[in-house]
């Protein structure tokens, strides 16, 4: 019982505190919707919005707002790497290896996350056009697309990631849910 109130009431204590010392600014309600990201893209496409991306214009895009964090062709430094070869991933690599053309097994998510989570400290500043144009730049980079092919609503999920291969689902999983298919 204590440790039920526990939560709750720490919460309650840092409000007063905050409210009383004057710390950071009242969320307004543009912020919060700002990070009301839905609805969230899943692997088969849904949830992707209109808008098409190009490799030239993401390098552009990736240069100026990532390549500071993950290295001027996505080498990764001084965090994480975004540029591999499409070659499956062993129980050898190191984790530091991994990456999106040998470890995402969505290309969709590479939308999701991207629009959600980056740039690190500043998420919510790129436009979905933008998005889409960083998805083609790194899947391109990746050796998954080609130079010229459009990435949009429609082409990113019919993109084969080398990495669906490996996903499958666990047993437990397919034995509790049988109707349940990965895209
Ligand atoms: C200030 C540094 C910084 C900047 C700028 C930045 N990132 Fe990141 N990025 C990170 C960090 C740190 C992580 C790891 C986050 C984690 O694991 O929770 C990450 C993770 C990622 C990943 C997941 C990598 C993986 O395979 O796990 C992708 C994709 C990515 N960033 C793309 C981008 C793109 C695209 C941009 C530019 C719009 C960008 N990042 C800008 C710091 C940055």
């Amino acid at each position: 019982m204590f440790r039920l109130l526990a939560l709750p009431l720490l919460a309650l204590a840092l409000t007063a505190l905050a409210a009383r010392y004057g710390l950071g600014p009242p969320l307004t309600e543009e912020a919060v919707a700002a990070y009301d990201l839905r609805p969230i893209v899943l692997p088969d496409g849904r949830g992707l919005p209109p808008g098409e991306g190009r490799v030239a214009e993401g390098e552009r895009i990736y240069q100026a707002r990532c390549a500071s964090c993950h290295g001027a062709t996505g080498e990764g430094y001084p965090f994480n790497r975004l540029v591999s070869e499409p070659f499956p991933i062993t129980p050898e690599m190191e984790p530091a290896e991994y990456a999106i053309g040998n470890y995402w097994p969505y290309a969709t998510t590479l939308f999701d996350y991207i629009r959600r989570a980056m740039p690190f400290g500043d998420p919510g500043t790129l436009t979905d056009e933008e998005v889409y144009h960083l998805v083609a730049w790194l899947l391109y980079m990746n050796g998954i697309t080609d130079l010229d092919d459009p990435i949009n609503q429609d082409t990113l999920p019919q993109i084969r990631m080398p990495a669906r291969e490996l996903l499958d689902l666990d047993p437990e999983t397919a034995r509790r849910f049988p109707w349940l298919t990965l895209p």
